[in-house]
């Protein structure tokens, strides 16, 4: 599959938009400053809280899991039994309590935080992946 070239200038705070790579949708989110700084309090909800599974480049195996910590990539697949989870920018309270947004998978219940992070305790074993990616520069991306 050829890598494909997403224009993240017009994303709006908040927002979540999908691309297709290699037949797999791609999200890219845009992150607020809130969003990034619930992050850290996570932590001890969480399977894998610092991304320590190989499942994403080095270079996003950090505590945002990004190379700009703004903009959030993954790959929308549960890695439980690859359902679509569903993006809940305002909702995810009813999933995690104190928690604003996140990923709910709707088939068995996984929940992943708004770096990808899944939560203790749910089928999901693994971090949502992270593609290969670059910065072309500040406004797009090349995925693949
Ligand atoms: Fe997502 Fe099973 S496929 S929880």
């Amino acid at each position: 599959g050829a890598p494909v070239e997403v224009n993240i200038s017009k994303i709006e705070p908040g927002q979540l938009i999908r691309v297709e790579w290699r037949g797999k949708p791609v999200w890219v989110v845009r992150r607020t400053k809130e969003v990034l700084d619930v992050l850290p309090s996570l932590d001890d909800q969480l399977r894998d809280p610092n991304s320590e599974e190989p499942q994403q480049p080095e270079y996003a195996q950090n505590p945002t899991r990004a190379i700009n910590p703004e903009y959030f990539i993954a790959v929308g697949l549960c890695t439980h039994l690859g359902c679509s989870p569903t993006y809940l920018p305002d909702s995810f309270g009813e999933q995690v309590e104190g928690v604003a947004s996140g990923f709910f998978c709707p088939c068995h219940g996984s929940k992943f935080d708004m770096a990808g992070r899944v939560f203790s305790g749910v089928p999901a074993p693994l971090n949502l992946v992270i593609p290969p990616h670059q910065y072309l520069d500040d406004s797009t991306v090349l995925i693949g």
